[in-house]
């Protein structure tokens, strides 16, 4: 792919990632994912936003042979996706400045190795002018490491937002075409990455308030050239209450915890709970992790092995202690074969959860009629709490 124009002298660079399908050896990408790098030419300078993750390198150096000069490569984010090419384009351009926030600057020399003498560190709020256009650096933290910040584009009112607001999704199409689509790979990317941060990303959001954003630019996917609806979404997944809805993340061996699930379901739903369940053994992470960002409560579904919680709901348990979502109620239900300490061991794995566990439902063997009794109850309880929480 060619360097295209979005803007009068501002350019997309960087590549399309069609085939990779997991990032961080963790995050599915089911649409792949894009790399982007933006060229700002000014009347008197020029720079570079960001470049490619390594294994794209060469596509970058390819895109910038007919560019004469760069005198300022911003690095928004030390993560190798985006400054893994940072040391062949300062080879390349042997009088570019690195422009960092000065927490970024210890991290590119440990991770990439960049001579101290190439660093530029811009404080929050700093200007950069490249003549006709003017960088304005806005530090960012924790979206999603500690070391991020994003650039204005005064002049052309574009935010070059990096991880923030992006998506993985590799298109042609530069702009956004089809929101629905970019909303849900949004979604996933902030569930994956940034949930843990809501607290310092709602900073970064009022402090993005004030300023006439017109089109956003991030690293990963489409751009945003009406971006009110995606800070909108972000609003609602940063700030917004949690929604009446239970997330199921389940594992069955022999079709008992699959028959309280399928029960609880049910009697769920009759209280008015919408219910988004996940067999741990098929589901794609992602979308658990989607899900989670909406959740009024989290039930695990989980059945006794080696006298412990499944691994799979075990894993799923501590990615949600990870991820911190917004719920405020967690149960767990399940079958045992004769004993276990499935419900210490779960309840042990969530330090990080601010949630009121509500009364688990463990049953030997087969659920009896006692056991979906208990299953009615904890779904008139959850229901009920929804209601006096107020989640819609
Ligand atoms: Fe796209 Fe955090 O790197």
């Amino acid at each position: 792919m060619h360097k295209r124009q979005i803007k009068e002298k501002v350019s997309w660079m960087g590549a399309l990632d069609w085939d990779r399908r997991l990032f961080d050896s963790l995050i599915p990408l089911p649409d792949g994912t894009s790399y982007n790098a933006y060229l700002v030419e000014g009347s008197e300078k020029t720079a570079l936003l960001d470049t490619v993750d390594p294994v794209m390198a060469d596509t970058l150096l390819a895109q910038l042979a007919g560019v004469d000069k760069i005198d300022f490569v911003v690095s928004h984010h030390a993560e190798q996706d985006h400054s893994g090419a940072i040391p062949r384009v300062l080879e390349r351009f042997p009088e570019a400045r690195l422009v960092v926030t000065p927490k970024a600057k210890g991290m590119l020399i440990d991770h990439l190795g960049v001579s101290e003498n190439r660093f530029m560190t811009v404080e929050d709020g700093a200007t950069l002018s490249l003549g006709d256009k003017t960088l304005r650096f806005i530090h960012t933290p924790w979206v999603h490491w500690p070391e991020t910040m994003v650039t204005y584009l005064e002049e052309d009112l574009i935010l070059f937002s990096c991880d923030f607001y992006g998506s993985h999704i590799a298109a042609t199409d530069l702009f956004v075409t089809d929101p629905g689509r970019v909303y849900e790979a949004a979604k996933r990317y902030f569930a994956e990455i940034m949930m843990p941060f809501r607290k310092v990303i709602e900073k970064n959001m009022e402090k993005l308030k004030g300023i006439d954003i017109q089109m956003i630019a991030p690293s990963h996917g489409q751009i945003y050239d009406r971006p009110a609806w995606i800070m909108d979404a972000y609003r609602d997944w940063v700030i917004g209450d949690p929604h009446n809805l239970v997330v199921l993340p389940f594992v069955s061996m022999h079709g008992s915890t699959l028959q309280m699930v399928d029960h609880l379901s049910s009697a769920l739903v009759a209280q008015g709970v919408r219910v988004e369940r996940f067999n741990l053994a098929v589901t794609d992470i992602g979308k658990l992790a989607m899900a989670m960002v909406d959740a009024g409560t989290v039930v695990v579904g989980v059945p006794t092995v080696l006298a412990g919680p499944h691994p799979l709901a075990a894993y799923a348990t501590f990615l949600a202690n990870a991820l911190r979502p917004k719920a405020k109620f967690l149960s767990i239900v399940g079958s045992y074969g004769w004993g276990g300490k499935t419900v210490e061991i779960l309840a042990g794995m969530i330090p990080n959860l601010k949630v009121e566990v509500l009364e688990p439902v463990l049953c030997k063997g087969v659920p009896l009629k006692t056991d979906f009794e208990a299953l009615d109850r904890l779904a008139a309880v959850i229901g009920q709490k929804h209601k006096d929480s107020g989640f819609k």
